[in-house]
Formats: structure tokens, C-alpha cells, sequence
């Protein structure tokens, strides 16, 4: 399967639209975490099956990925996880989208990504039009989790996120782990393979003020 898809292909001009949360979960009231460019949703699959006070809205770019985490939430029966397929920031700039964000807690970018070239940095999904739309309609006191390999791509998105001024650096142990969208610490796919391989893990977590 091809690895990296170009997002600013327009294959993906047209969006699929997100539903209202009422159509996408079983209780529309929950708290809700979005993932960024979640491959296969694994990582979401475990979330969802453990914290059922929660609710999960990944998306992912690859089509093929993205119908085979549909059909496993649909033969699950899983009420608190739903999958979009698309380029993210298209979608969550349709104006139909915007009724999501008043149920967003957190949003994590794990691993997106690195477009090593200089000219494809315009392909990474942390741009400074997708932060400044997160920091308009995202609530005070969201957050955003950001986490990779690879220091270039960490400095990038470290860079982005801080230039906009509603978001602040915060520390993880201010974070109130139990209560978040990730209180057991599972692992993403790349993560594993990251850990497994000793490599380096660069992360950050800023709060919307
Ligand atoms: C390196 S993988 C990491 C997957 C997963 N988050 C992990 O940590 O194992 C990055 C994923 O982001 C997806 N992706 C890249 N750009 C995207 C975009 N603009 N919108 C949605 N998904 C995107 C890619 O197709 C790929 O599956």
C-alpha cells in the first residue's frame, strides 16, 4: 500500500462532509478527541473500547485504511468511534464541520508525516491556516498533542503552533492523565516502532487560552 499520499492532490478538493455528532455517536454529549492522520485507527480502537466516557473521530487520508475502520466499528457495534476519510484540514474548514468543535477536548497529530523536502513542507498537515482555524473554534481549554520522530518535523510544528497566540506551552504533568482522552498511555502504531527501535520521541502539548 502506498505510504504517503499527497494531501494537496485535488483527488481531495472534495470532501466527504463530517455528520453531526448525534449521527456519529451513540451519546452526541460525550467528550470528544480528535486524531489526526490516524492510519488504520488502531490506537482509536483501544482508546474507545476502554474509555466508553469518551468520544473518538479520527481521520485519515487513505482511503483503503479508512473503509476497513469503518466495517470493524460497524461489526463491533462501537457507539464512540467514527472515522472520516479525507485530508483533515479540508474537512474541518467545510463550514459543516464547525458544529463538532463545541464537544473537542483534545486533538493529537501523532507522527504525521515528515515531507523531508523543503518544498513539500506545504504538504505537512500542521500549517499555520489549519492552526489558526483550530484557534478559532476550538473551546478555551482544549488541547493539542503533537508527537514524532524526527526533530526537523517537531521544531516545524513546535514553531506553527506557537506563533499562534492562543495557544500555550503546557506541561504534562499538569495534565490531569486520568481525565484525558488517553489515561491508560496507549501507543500508537509508529510509536511502538519507534520504541522498539530506541529512536527518539519528541513531544509537546499546548492548551487553547
Ligand atoms: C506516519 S503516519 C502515522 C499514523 C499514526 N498516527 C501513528 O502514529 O501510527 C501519518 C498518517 O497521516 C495520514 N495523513 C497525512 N496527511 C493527512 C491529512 N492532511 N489528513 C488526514 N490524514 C493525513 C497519512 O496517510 C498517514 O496514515
Amino acid at each position: 500500500m502506498r505510504q504517503h499520499v499527497n494531501p494537496l492532490s485535488k483527488n481531495f478538493n472534495q470532501i466527504e462532509c463530517i455528520p453531526s455528532l448525534v449521527e456519529m455517536f451513540g451519546d452526541s454529549k460525550l467528550n470528544l478527541h480528535l486524531d489526526i492522520g490516524c492510519a488504520s485507527g488502531e490506537f482509536l480502537f483501544d482508546l474507545a473500547l476502554v474509555n466508553t466516557n469518551w468520544n473518538y473521530l479520527g481521520f485519515e487520508i487513505r482511503e483503503r485504511l479508512v473503509k476497513t475502520a469503518q466495517s470493524r466499528v460497524r461489526e463491533r457495534e462501537i457507539k464512540n468511534l467514527y472515522f472520516v476519510f479525507g485530508n483533515a484540514i479540508n474537512i474541518l474548514n467545510d463550514v459543516q464541520s464547525k458544529c463538532i468543535f463545541k464537544n473537542v477536548k483534545s486533538i493529537s497529530f501523532n507522527f504525521p508525516d515528515p515531507w523531508f523536502k523543503k518544498r513539500h513542507y506545504k504538504r505537512r498537515v500542521v500549517q499555520p491556516e489549519f492552526i489558526k482555524l483550530l484557534s478559532n473554534y476550538l473551546p478555551k481549554g482544549s488541547l493539542i498533542f503533537i508527537k514524532t520522530d524526527v526533530k526537523d518535523l517537531f521544531d516545524y510544528m513546535d514553531c506553527t503552533i506557537s506563533n499562534n497566540f492562543n495557544f500555550k506551552k503546557i506541561d504534562k504533568k499538569d495534565i490531569d492523565i486520568p481525565k484525558s482522552f488517553n489515561p491508560e498511555s496507549f501507543k500508537t502504531n509508529r510509536e511502538k516502532y519507534v520504541i522498539l527501535n530506541q529512536l527518539d520521541i519528541f513531544e509537546r502539548i499546548y492548551i487553547k487560552t
